[in-house]
């Protein structure tokens, strides 16, 4: 028996390291990850002043499929989910179309976690300091296919086109060094969608098409 048992000495219980405490970015798995990162309240850039919580993602990060939006707005801001306001119903829907279920098939995420004052385009600087979080995010998950989801997204992963035209983008898919064994794919925003709602069936076709493409490979889920 040791001398602190003996002494009826309460031995303090060993450290453990907390999800608050832990930086995300050396989180060792993916629930790891998310914990620490909406407990950090990091303050990286100015969006963290007007933020009500950190959104990191919603689905499932099991998933061989990731969607990759802006940045939170109001509804994603106060329930810490992403997508999940009128956009999100969108996108939800578009997906369900071509028999993906977005909590079970894909994880969704952001390119910022907090949300911009009035909905507004992040800065680059703000991208700039939360973009970690997101390369993280993608080598924890090891998406087989990669939505983007609008220009922010897009700019991110493909910069070589400036100024970036959307239209022009849409429905395209690539391949990047940086990121072996995973197909890109760049779709209209969904909020978009909800502002031009007759692009639609345009966004239906660029989906039916990729699923077509990537089930060809073996790499769509059942
Ligand atoms: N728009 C985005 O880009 N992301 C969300 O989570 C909600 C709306």
């Amino acid at each position: 028996m040791s001398a602190a048992r003996d002494s009826g000495m309460t031995l303090p219980s060993p450290k453990r390291p907390d999800a608050a405490a832990t930086d995300p970015l050396v989180a060792p798995d993916y629930a790891a990850f998310a914990a620490a990162l909406r407990a950090s309240g990091c303050r990286r850039c100015a969006l963290a002043g007007a933020r009500t919580q950190i959104v990191v993602d919603r689905g499932n990060p099991q998933a061989g499929i990731m969607a990759i939006g802006e940045g939170p707005g109001a509804q994603e801001d106060l329930s810490g989910r992403a997508f999940v306001g009128r956009a999100g119903r969108v996108l939800d829907d578009l997906l369900r179309t071509v028999g993906l279920d977005p909590e079970r098939h894909l994880l969704i995420a952001n390119v910022v976690k907090c949300r911009p004052p009035q909905n507004r385009v992040p800065q680059a600087a703000e991208v700039a300091a939360c973009i970690p979080y997101l390369r993280r995010q993608i080598e924890l998950v090891q998406p087989r296919v990669v939505l983007l989801l609008g220009a922010t997204a897009l700019r991110h992963f493909f910069p070589t086109q400036k100024p970036l035209v959307m239209e022009r983008e849409v429905g395209r898919r690539f391949t990047l060094e940086a990121w072996p064994g995973i197909a890109f794919a760049a779709l209209y925003h969904p909020a978009y969608l909800l502002r031009s709602p007759g692009k639609k069936p345009i966004a239906l076709g660029h989906l039916q098409q990729l699923r077509q493409q990537i089930a060809a490979e073996g790499r769509w889920p059942e």
